[in-house]
């Protein structure tokens, strides 16, 4: 796991309950043990972490230390189970594309676990995928 010296803010606290994370794009279902938390790029227990756990292609350029945008994720439910973003996550969060209220980036966001979330990769991605780029 990867850190950024020059982050100010605190990492979030890690889940303290076990949950289901959904990829929108695909249905795919993974269960997050809060036990068993992947040592993957992002802070722990991100939805970036996750992913990754479960090699899913998210980018994520920077190592998951919050010096890019390009995890960016939209949060489409059980979004409020992770604390909201910090003013670093936003002021990352202002070069990605596509925005919408439920963008976040998937290294930054840690969920509690409190219920359950689903998240999407933005479509703009995925058409960068699919026309071979
Ligand atoms: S991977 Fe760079 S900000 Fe998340």
């Amino acid at each position: 796991m990867g850190k950024n010296p020059f982050l100010r803010s605190a990492a979030p606290p890690p889940p303290r309950r076990a949950y289901t994370l959904t990829l929108k794009n695909t249905g795919q279902t993974f269960a997050v043990d809060p036990d068993a938390l992947p040592a993957e790029e992002g802070q722990t227990g991100s939805v970036l972490a996750t992913l990754l756990a479960h090699d899913v292609e998210i980018d994520h350029t920077c190592g998951g230390v919050l010096a890019c945008s390009t995890c960016h994720i939209y949060v489409r439910q059980g979004g409020r189970s992770a604390p909201p973003p910090t003013e670093e996550e936003e002021d990352q969060l202002d070069f990605a594309p596509a925005l919408d209220a439920s963008s976040r980036l998937a290294c930054q966001c840690v969920p509690d676990g409190s219920e359950d979330v689903v998240v999407e990769l933005p479509q703009w991605k995925r058409n960068l995928v699919s026309e071979g780029h």
